[in-house]
């Protein structure tokens, strides 16, 4: 199944109420990634059908050059989702990307939205698979099914860490979110839940995505909480407000000299493991010693600077001896 997220990049994801027209518009001309109309907690239950109008309106309106274009949707417990799923579909399932479903709980969820998706797509006429789907984990539930839910659907594009509501759902003890409590000095207190949701992706091969950062104001924070999961080897973050578009794109963005690393070691392996380089399988670049292991690492970083446009500042040369 190829859906239409798949394989783009998502360094940034824009969060967007869908109660407001102005936002909605103004989001158009932002340097996002990807960009996410919101039904869920940005907007007042009393506001939900407005929003929803909102939002068709929006995407059927075009603009939004090559983002990727996602809708939250209220989560599988609430009577609004059904119709969420279905208004969307029916209004723009010809251009919007994936349904974000926030609060997954279960496997058992995903594979119920999948289908009500299919089912829209059979009865609308539309390409049946394109549309994907973005799992937030925001429970402690969610978390210890984590594995499942990664694996329940090959629409699966995403797995987002939902911050905000998963701190309320353990009882930790801070109202700042994505920062550590105070009293927990030993280390990262993200650390396991981030870890858990980068290997659940890694797995079943999907983007892991950090959450929001709720002071805006404060870049300096958002570049320290962002460099967290970035350094762990997550592929994005959420972002509130244009002024962190542009942390979350350079935070995400491979680096220059790790892609000149990576494509160096890539040409070193290939000359000493073939005939003329000796067809050895461990070998010394530089000071470092390199094996088939060091290789998978770098196709990783490499594929990553190639997609993003890098350009190689350095070439190998073979030894002339
Ligand atoms: C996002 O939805 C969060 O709860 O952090
Ligand atoms: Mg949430």
């Amino acid at each position: 199944m190829d859906t239409a997220g798949k394989g783009r990049s998502r360094r940034s994801t824009l969060a967007v109420p869908g109660s407001s027209v102005k936002m909605l518009d103004k989001a158009k001309g932002l340097g996002a990634d990807s960009l996410f109309m919101d039904l869920e907690d940005a907007v007042a239950p009393v506001a939900k059908e407005q929003a929803r109008e909102n939002i068709i309106a929006a995407l059927n309106e075009g603009g939004y050059g090559s983002k990727i274009l996602s809708v939250r949707v209220n989560d599988w417990s609430t009577p609004w989702t059904t119709q969420d799923v279905t208004s969307v579909i029916q209004g723009a399932g010809s251009i919007l990307d994936c349904i974000m479903l926030p609060k997954v709980q279960t496997a058992d969820q995903i594979i119920q939205l999948d289908s009500l998706i299919t089912n829209l797509e059979k009865s609308l006429g539309l390409p049946v698979g394109r549309i994907g789907i973005e799992a937030q984990i925001e429970t402690a539930l969610g978390l210890t099914h984590v594995n499942a839910i990664a694996a329940a659907s090959p629409r699966l594009e995403t797995i987002i860490f939902g911050p905000a509501d998963f701190m309320a759902s353990i009882n930790m003890r801070t109202l700042v979110v994505g920062e550590q409590p105070q009293g927990y000095d030993v280390g990262d207190a993200y650390h396991f839940i981030l870890m858990s949701i980068l290997i659940a992706a890694r797995a079943y091969d999907k983007l892991a995505i950090d959450g929001p950062y709720l002071a805006i104001k404060d870049l300096e924070g958002f570049n320290r909480v962002a460099g967290r999961s970035a350094a762990l080897g997550f592929d994005g973050k959420w972002v509130l407000h244009p002024d962190q578009i542009d942390a979350a794109n350079a935070m995400f963005a491979p680096r220059q000299a790790d892609y000149d690393h990576a494509e160096l070691i890539l040409d070193a392996y290939d000359y000493y493991t073939s005939s003329d380089g000796g067809a050895r399988g461990a070998v010394m670049l530089g000071s470092e010693m390199i094996d088939e292991a060091s290789r998978k690492m770098a196709l990783v970083v490499s594929a990553k600077g190639r997609a993003a446009g890098l350009k190689r500042t350095s070439v190998f040369e073979k030894p002339t001896d």
